[in-house]
Formats: structure tokens, sequence, C-alpha cells
């Protein structure tokens, strides 16, 4: 196994590891330590069922069932199909995932530690791959705060919302995502976490909030809280924190939630097919640590 970083902020290609087999103890270890040292890590050439990309996954801790998914690989339902290909007048995956800025999960009272894709089909015009996933690094925004931030907001906490998420989809973006039905929003209620977290492998401080979901913090006044807010999302988006990931097809996708922030780039049209299968990992193996 070859850990190759990409020079950038974060990303690096891993190569020597066929993710359709078991793989060892030290070989786990390895795929841990690079997620830590550059939060989103590349497996090209896999060729995997939805049975191995699910078994995959879950070596890293508890697979998450999405609240809304209507897209699952049928009888596994871990596996959610994202995908804008429509086949006999019906989508066969949810259309729109993850095109803003978000943190998966970060509305969940147990967050996710990874995301996992494999990419089946992905859109090409002149030659150049269509559908980046964009990433922003945490452990970097977190440093690059003005001390007086990290000292004020220490010990704060900020609240996530899932349903505010789908309704900038709904409402920005011409998604023709339902509203949320009751007892989905009943099953995701608003949860609060600590705006700073420590890192479970890495054990440095991140930035724990999100455009995506984040919609207050919880011991500030309100007027400050957005004016607090507003000041994070822009930050965090500085360039110099930025990575984009261009696509081909098999690679797998691996990403750690609590030290990044992602974006699913929307430049490709209805005919131009993308295919993705997606697991979500959740903290349960790797957990934060709030203080
Ligand atoms: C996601 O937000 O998990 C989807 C990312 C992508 O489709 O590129």
């Amino acid at each position: 196994m070859r850990v190759i970083p990409t020079g950038e902020t974060l990303g690096a290609t891993i190569e020597g590891l066929d993710l359709a087999r078991p793989f060892s103890d030290d070989e786990f270890e390895g795929v841990v330590r690079a997620l830590g040292e550059r939060g989103v890590v590349r497996f090209p050439g896999q060729t995997l069922t939805g049975r191995q990309l699910a078994d995959f996954s879950a070596r890293f801790g508890e697979l998450e069932i999405n609240v809304a998914n209507t897209h699952q690989e049928p009888g596994i339902p871990e596996v959610m199909i994202l995908s804008n290909i429509v086949e006999d007048g019906k989508a066969i995956g949810l259309a729109d995932a993850g095109q803003d800025w978000h943190t998966d999960m970060s509305y969940s009272s147990t967050i996710a530690f990874a995301n996992v894709l494999y990419g089946i089909k992905i859109p090409r015009r002149a030659g150049q791959s269509l559908g980046a996933t964009e990433f922003s690094n945490m452990h970097a925004a977190y440093d690059g705060l003005p001390a007086e931030m990290k000292r004020d907001l220490e010990g704060m906490t900020v609240l996530h919302d899932f349903n505010k998420f789908w309704e900038m989809m709904r409402r920005e973006k011409g998604s023709k995502r339902p509203p949320l039905s009751d007892a989905q929003k009943k099953a995701k209620p608003p949860v609060s976490h600590p705006v700073f977290l420590t890192h479970p492998i890495t054990g440095r401080r991140v930035l724990y909030a999100n455009p995506g979901y984040a919609v207050r913090i919880n011991e500030l006044p309100q007027k400050e809280s957005a004016q607090t807010l507003a000041f994070l999302f822009q930050h965090q988006l500085k360039a110099e924190y930025r990575y984009a990931f261009h696509w081909e097809e098999r690679d797998v996708l691996m990403w750690e939630d609590i030290g990044t922030i992602h974006n699913a780039v929307a430049d490709y049209g209805p005919h131009e097919h993308r295919l993705i299968k997606r697991c979500q990992v959740m903290a349960t193996r790797f957990q934060p640590e709030e203080e």
C-alpha cells in the first residue's frame, strides 16, 4: 500500500489496496493514518459490489441509513444511490445530493466520521471530468481563526438542522425534493454540537460548523450568532483551505467528515450521467472529543 499526497491542503491517492478483499489491521491503520493526515483519500481502479462497498465502509464504524433515503441499493439500505439517471421515467438515484457546502450528519446526535463514495459513471465534456467534489480543511480553518475568536467561542455550541439544507435545495436550487414529512423531521430534530471539536485521529482542534446545517450559536444573542456564523462560513471557505477532487470512473473516494466540509459541483446536465454509490460511516468507532 502506497500513500501519495496531492501536495495540496487535502487529498492523497492510496495505491495497492483492493477494497473488494478483506485487508489486514496494518492496512486498516494505514488508511486511518492517511485519512487523519490528508482528510480525503482516493483508491483508484476499484471494482466493487454494493455489498463490498458496505463491508469496506463498516470497518470504520456503524453505517447510517439516511432518514430521507428513497434511493437505496436493493437489499442494502446502507448504500445510497446518487444519480441523475432516469430509467423508464423513474429517477434511479437522488439527483442533487450535497450540492452546496455542508458536513454530512452534523444534524445528527451521532455525527458522521466518514463518507465512502464509489464512482460508477462520471460525466465528461471535452475530455474533462465533471461533477467534482470540493473540500475545505477544518483543521486549517481552526488554526487560521483569530486568537480572540478561538478563546471567545471555546465551550460554545452550534445548533444544526437537517431541514436547513433540504429547504435551501428546494428554494434556491430548484430541487424537486418534496418537503420533509413530519415523521422525517421528528426522526432528525435539530441538535447541538460544540463549535470546536478535538479530532479523533489527529488529536487537533477543528472548526465544526458548516453553512449547510448550522443555524445558531446557542450561547450568543440572535444577532451576534448570525454575524458570527456568517464570519465562520466565509472564513472556512478561504481559497487556501480548499481542494477539488476530479473523479475518474472506478475511483473510491473516502473522506473524514469531522475535519472537512464538502460540496458536490453541479456543472453537468441531465443527459451527462453521473452514478455514485455512497455509504456514510457514523462516528461510533472514531468519536471526537468535545473538550
Ligand atoms: C455528498 O455530499 O456526500 C455527495 C458528494 C458528491 O456527490 O460528490
